[in-house]
Order: structure tokens, then sequence, then C-alpha cells
């Protein structure tokens, strides 16, 4: 027998990674306003989203979800998410084309501002804070009081989402996103680089079969795929306050949905099966993420497969693999034999950036496109081997000339990291190193479906 589920149950259960806010009240006054507030996403788009995510668990599309690591106040641009969204159109691009498969498009966007953090507080020259928590939470600032969680945070953050949102709409709908603008989306600092030659070439290509299209009469006017795109947003469903405050019933299906975003997951941390973060997540109808560490188990996986997608709706689940370069073969092969072995219908995603955070002797936390090209790599091999589908990567990425990543095609060294080293949290691809990253995982779905072409009985 299944416990009941509310949108609060998750009050009784343990949980880890929640701030300890000073003032309750004032906590409880905010959600109240929260709770009156107009939803951020609509729940039929979030079943679109799941329809979609449905092809790629079985096989026919490929999910390129990504975006920054935390989103902040401050870095909050017209300019900021025009590039994060081009970045994200330029990879969609090549891995259509270059990969041939639909691609799923999903922002860590408009929402993305709650962190889990490996330790409660942070030591600096021997002072001692309460650790940032995301831009939702309390401040990055190195001061005890911009430490301190302060609920009108979760305000900020809704209103920002909602303006990101208005954004992507209008970007995804209203023009930007027509692939006859194919050539525009290139950022100004990768036009130069071997990225953006290679960019351009493939740009070329898909002007050409769109003239050719045009030609046979499949035009803007009839065909909307060629004038806008479906763009999804996503974030971790962390500062479970925020998330149910804005938790509301379908009136169409009597379902509840997390309308503060298409598509939530549940963080490598908070993942406890008894925890708090799955109970919420249980009862909310949106697609779920679940990040995978190393330190997950098989049977673990199964019985969190269990609690969140009883009915095996494919598309509900998306596993977000993050093992870290050179430890993929170790880990994913039990967990793709148990999910298949229980007949699960799951997306199988990966994350090759968790894994892969190192610290520079500097003191600055980076991360070796080397040894994310390898992971993703080892991803796509294990997939092959055992005869499953990659579906999908999930970065950490920007569309500004950022050097918070090592290597790449620009060769970012670690004493450049401090030249334009911007994150609020984990190092990000710089878009340039994003586009480098594109063609190489279309070369693996190319790989993987030219195997599959030659084994018509596999695929069917
Ligand atoms: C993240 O995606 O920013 C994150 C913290 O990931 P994980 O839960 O996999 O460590
Ligand atoms: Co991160």
């Amino acid at each position: 027998m299944t416990k009941p589920w509310s949108p609060t149950s998750w009050r009784e259960l343990p949980i880890v990674q929640v701030p300890d806010y000073p003032d309750d009240a004032a906590l409880g006054e905010v959600e109240r306003t929260l709770r009156s507030y107009p939803p951020l996403v609509f729940a039929g788009e979030a079943r679109s989203l799941k329809a979609k995510l449905a092809d790629v668990a079985a096989g026919k599309a490929f999910l390129l979800q990504g975006g920054d690591c935390a989103e902040s106040f401050a870095e909050f641009s017209a300019d900021n998410i025009r590039d994060t969204f081009r970045v994200l159109l330029q990879m969609a691009a090549v891995l259509t084309y270059a990969g041939g498969m639909p691609v799923v498009k999903v922002g860590r966007i408009a929402g993305q501002f709650a962190k889990p953090r490996s330790a409660p507080t942070e030591t600096v020259s021997g002072v001692e804070l309460p650790a940032y928590r995301g831009d939702i939470v309390n401040g990055i600032e190195f001061e005890e009081g911009a430490r301190v969680p302060a609920p009108d945070r979760l305000l900020r953050a809704y209103s920002q989402s909602a303006a990101t949102l208005n954004l992507l709409r209008a970007f995804a709908g209203g023009g930007y996103a027509d692939l006859h603008n194919v050539h525009r989306w290139t950022l100004g600092f990768i036009s130069d680089s071997p990225e953006g030659e290679r960019y351009r070439a493939l740009a070329d290509r898909i002007s050409d079969a769109i003239a050719f299209m045009e030609a046979c009469g499949l035009t803007p006017e009839n065909t909307p795929q060629l004038r806008q795109v479906d763009f999804y947003t996503s974030h971790e469903g962390l500062l479970l306050a925020y998330e149910q405050a804005l938790t509301r019933v379908d009136s169409t299906t009597g379902d509840w949905y997390d309308t503060s975003a298409h598509m939530i997951w549940i963080g490598d941390r908070t993942r406890q099966p008894d925890g708090a973060h799955v109970e919420f997540c249980r009862g909310i109808k949106n697609p779920i993420g679940i990040k995978c560490g190393p330190s997950l188990k098989p049977d673990e996986l199964l019985r969190l497969t269990d609690l969140l997608n009883p009915e095996n709706e494919p598309g509900r689940l998306t596993l977000i693999c993050r093992f870290g370069a050179g430890k993929v073969g170790e880990h994913l092969p039990a967990f793709i034999r148990a999910i298949e072995r229980e007949g699960r219908a799951v997306v199988w995603s990966c994350d090759p950036m968790h894994g892969n955070t190192i610290k520079t002797g500097s003191g600055y936390k980076t991360r070796p496109v080397d040894r994310i090209l390898a992971e993703t790599r080892e991803f796509f091999e294990v997939h092959k081997a055992e005869g499953t589908h990659a579906g999908g990567v999930h970065f950490e990425l920007t569309g500004r000339d950022v050097t918070e990543c090592l290597g790449g095609a620009q060769a970012i060294t670690e004493g450049d990291l401090s030249s334009r080293y911007h994150t609020h949290c984990d190092p990000r691809l710089n878009a340039s190193q994003a586009l480098e990253l594109a063609f190489r995982v279309a070369e693996g779905i190319r790989a993987e479906r030219m195997d599959r072409a030659k084994k018509p009985e596999a695929a069917a």
C-alpha cells in the first residue's frame, strides 16, 4: 500500500540540504504570497515534454539539457538569457543535423537557483560562515549578513524566473529560433574559432536543406517546426518550500504539477528513498530526473524508479548519470542491466560535469574538457555494448566567453581561469567548448544510429 501523498507530505520526512531560516513566520508569509501567484508553466506543457521524453526512452529522440550551474540575481540580463538560449540552439542544430535525431531541448534555466553543498559551512582565512546555497537562499558574498537565509529571495527568484521564461518563450516562438537564422546564432567570440568554422559549414548545409524543402513546398507558413522550437525549463527541486508553493492541481486532469518548471530533478545528495525530496517528487506529475552518482546502488535505483514511477510511464524518469571519467564502465552497466531486467522505461542521460570537478593549486574549481569528453564517450560506449539508447546529455554551460573549464579548442590553461571566471557555483563550459562537445556527441548519436541500422531486428 502506498502512503497517501499531498504537497505537504514531504514535511513529515527526514530532509537534508535545507537552509536554517531564522524567522519561520517570515518564510510562511512568503510561501503564502507565492501560493497566490500565477503558475510559471502550464501542466499541458509538462505533459508534452513527457511525451517527447517518452520518444527518447524509446530510442527515437535525444535529450539536450543544459544551462547555468546556478542562476544568479547579479547575472540576470537579456543578453545572458539570449546567449544561453542561442548556444543551446546551436548545439541542437548540430545534434539534429549531424546526429540525425529529433532533439528535445531543456534549459537549466528560469528557476535553477538553489544549490546543494558538500559542507554546511565555508571557512576563509580562519573565518567560518554558513555556506552559500544559491541566490534563492542567501548571498554569495563572504559576509555574515549575506549568508543568513532570507525568505524574500524566494519572491525575487520567482520574478526573475517569470521574466526569463517570458523572454525564452518569445525567443522560441517569435522568430529568433527560425531555422533560417541558423547562421545568425553564432556568438561573436566563437565565429573565428575552429568550432565556429565547423558550425558555419554545418549551417550552410542546413540552409541548403531548407532551400530544398521550400522548393518542395515545406515553408515556415505550413511547417511551424521551421520557424519555432519547443523549449522547456528545468531545475533541481531542492528548496521544497518554494516548489510546494508553486505546486497546483491541473484543472483538466485533477493531477498535481509543480508549475515552477517543466522538469524537476532530484540531486545526487537528496535522492534518499525515504527522504523528503523523493517524497515531494513522487506526487507531482512533471517529468522527473534523478542524478545517479557513484554511491548509488542498482537496487536503490530500482527502489527509486518504483517510488517515482510506479506505473512505468515512459518519459516520466530521466536517469542523469554522473560518475566521472574512467568510472562509467564500473557503474553504468549494472544500472542498465537492472533497469532492463525489470522492464523499466527510462531516459538515460549523461552529466559529464559533476563527476569531473577538480581544484587547481590556486584554488579554482574547474573541469578539464578532456575529462568531460572522456566521460561522454564512455557513456556512449557502454550503451553500445549493452544495446541500449544513449538518450541524452546534461551540461553546465553558458553562452558567454568565460574561462571556467580547462582545455577545449581555445586551450584554456590554469593561468587563464582567473581571466573570466564568473560562475556562482560550478565551472561551466563556454559556448565554444559547448559546441565542440555537441559535435562529439553528434558523432556518438550517428554511430549508434548506424549500428542500429545494421541490426534492424534489435531496433524493432
Ligand atoms: C548540479 O546539477 O548542479 C548538481 C549539484 O549536481 P549533483 O546533484 O549531480 O551533484
Ligand atoms: Co553544478
